[in-house]
């Protein structure tokens, strides 16, 4: 059975996969999350790059028909060369979500909530000025994001994820931007926290903005499934607790220690 790999440093990923089994419900996922070395918004280029490679050739081991690098940094940094190293397709998050803000602001002002290391590469400024010289980015580090989310506190009210989502809209206020890109895959399980803070700014996730161009590589290729069988989720740390909180993304998982 042919299957979709998708990796990401962490559970983040899972929205991701969400979106690709709502909108093609019988295709068979292999997904790998990093959580041992989780949060990669912190790392260098390097080791970005060094865990992006070990999480891409683990997912090669399965029958894979496609590849999705379902996390920001990752595509940032190691997006490109993962891209040359495989004969299936690879897809990254980041183009298709540049391409819908592109598409989705008004004002040509767009705002972009990222990791540390998404924002230091300039990717989505470089992919949204590919499309739209004109184009005002404003690129927004929210370090404090990824752990406090990782920790499953976007499941119930958070005071202290409440604050922290406040100073970086803040920001986002101040720059007079009409659409937001989510820029972390992360961030989609605070998609809604966000649109109630923000109720008139567009939001572009990019964990659900990458289904649309997958589903067309899968059908040009006459590659979509007709049977579905059961999903594979991988960590490469394990915890009940871990469980717990992936289960709040896709119910009933159990991650495989890998
Ligand atoms: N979900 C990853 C992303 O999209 C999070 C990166 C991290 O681990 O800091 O960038």
């Amino acid at each position: 059975m042919k299957r979709i790999g998708v990796f990401d440093s962490g559970l983040g990923g899972l929205t991701v996969v969400k979106a690709i089994l709502s909108e093609m419900p019988k295709e068979n996922i292999v997904f790998f999350a990093d959580a041992a070395n989780m949060p990669y918004g912190d790392k260098t280029p390097e080791e970005i790059i060094a865990f992006s490679k070990h999480n891409a050739s683990l997912l090669n081991e399965y029958d894979l028909k496609a590849m999705v690098i379902a996390c920001n940094t990752s595509d940032s940094i190691a997006g490109d060369l993962l891209k040359q190293s495989y004969d299936i397709p690879v897809s990254g998050v980041i183009k298709a979500a540049a391409k819908e803000a592109v598409r989705q602001t008004g004002n040509r002002k767009i705002a972009v909530l990222a990791t540390k290391a998404t924002v230091s590469s300039g990717s989505y400024q470089k992919q949204i000025a590919e499309l739209d010289k004109e184009i005002e980015v404003t690129a927004i580090p929210c370090p404090d994001l990824v752990p406090l989310i990782e920790e499953g506190r976007f499941a119930t009210k958070d005071e202290l994820l409440d604050q922290s989502i406040e100073t970086y809209l803040e920001k986002v206020r101040r720059s007079g931007a009409d659409t937001v890109i989510l820029g972390c895959t992360h961030y989609d399980l605070i998609y809604d926290l966000v649109q109630e803070k923000m109720p008139d700014v567009r939001i572009v996730s990019s964990s659900r903005t990458l289904v649309q161009e997958l589903k067309e590589i899968l059908t040009g290729s006459h590659r979509l499934s007709r049977r579905k069988g059961k999903d594979i989720y991988l960590s490469s740390s394990c915890s009940e607790r871990l469980d717990q909180i992936a289960a709040k993304i896709i119910p009933d998982i159990r991650l495989q220690k890998k």
